[in-house]
């Protein structure tokens, strides 16, 4: 057990891409969807714990544009959890002041799901606690790409200089606008990899691959790598002694 009240640096941006459902059920011996259902309760304890740590952001990658490719009933069942989890058992965590934010392209669900997203996010949009993003038809590629498109549109209008477009011209075109960049990225199940995940926003994050399936992921299992982050030095490209230099000036 990690004593989370030794932890001197928190991440005030975590990113998790929620790996190994199918998988976990499969193992039982159970339909994948069955693992979707223990994802969602093992979503909202994680959510819970990293409220209750005091983590600001939490982005949780819910269904990319890939997952589009399952088969048709799987997709279903998904969307059917999200709606339902989103209109109960979230309940529990908005009411302890959770900001509900979704990010992706929204335009390719169907209009029952846009419309409890919208509902969501606009009935916790002047809350003050945990801000949840939940990227949902996500695609980091393709919202880089939508970016570009926007800024050049400007740029024609004569809004922007070409000279003048920087880093944060590009971040402030992102879905992803309103958030710090990603400090630590996890991923379970034992996959090392983004699939497309934030690719933009995690260009310095610290990234954790745990073997856990997510039904697995224990709150014991975030407070490990918590731990591990926490041990971790963010150098930025500078040296560990100029970073204790940095430490110690503080
Ligand atoms: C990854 O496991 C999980 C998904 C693709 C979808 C998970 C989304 C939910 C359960 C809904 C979450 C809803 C909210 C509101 C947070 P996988 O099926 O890819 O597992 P596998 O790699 O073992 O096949």
């Amino acid at each position: 057990m990690i004593d989370m009240m030794q932890l001197t640096e928190l991440p005030r941006h975590v990113a998790i891409i929620m790996d190994g459902n199918g998988r976990w059920a499969e193992k039982m011996g159970k339909p994948r969807i069955y693992g979707h259902h223990k994802g969602v309760d093992v979503a909202i304890e994680i959510v819970q714990e990293a409220l209750d740590l005091g983590i600001p952001y939490l982005t949780l990658f819910a269904f990319s544009k890939d997952n589009w490719k399952r088969p048709k009933s799987e997709i279903s069942v998904i969307m059917t959890l999200m709606m339902n989890s989103l209109k109960s058992e979230f309940q529990r965590i908005i009411d302890s002041q959770v900001k509900i934010n979704v990010i992706g392209n929204l335009s390719d669900l169907s209009h029952e799901v846009q419309e409890v997203l919208e509902d969501i996010k606009h009935r916790t949009a002047n809350h003050k606690g945990l801000q949840l993003t939940l990227a949902i038809s996500y695609e980091s590629r393709e919202e880089i790409v939508m970016a570009t498109k926007s800024i050049i549109k400007k740029a024609l209008l004569g809004d922007y200089k070409i000279e003048e477009i920087n880093q944060d011209t590009i971040n402030q075109h992102l879905y992803t606008s309103s958030l710090p960049y990603v400090d630590f990225l996890i991923r379970t199940s034992g996959e090392q990899r983004l699939s497309n995940f934030l690719l933009w926003q995690s260009g310095y994050a610290e990234l954790f691959f745990d073997d856990t399936l997510w039904p697995d992921f224990s709150k014991d299992d975030f407070h490990k790598a918590l731990n591990e982050y926490n041990n971790r030095e963010r150098r930025y490209g500078k040296t560990g002694q100029q970073i204790k230099q940095q430490i110690f000036a503080v």
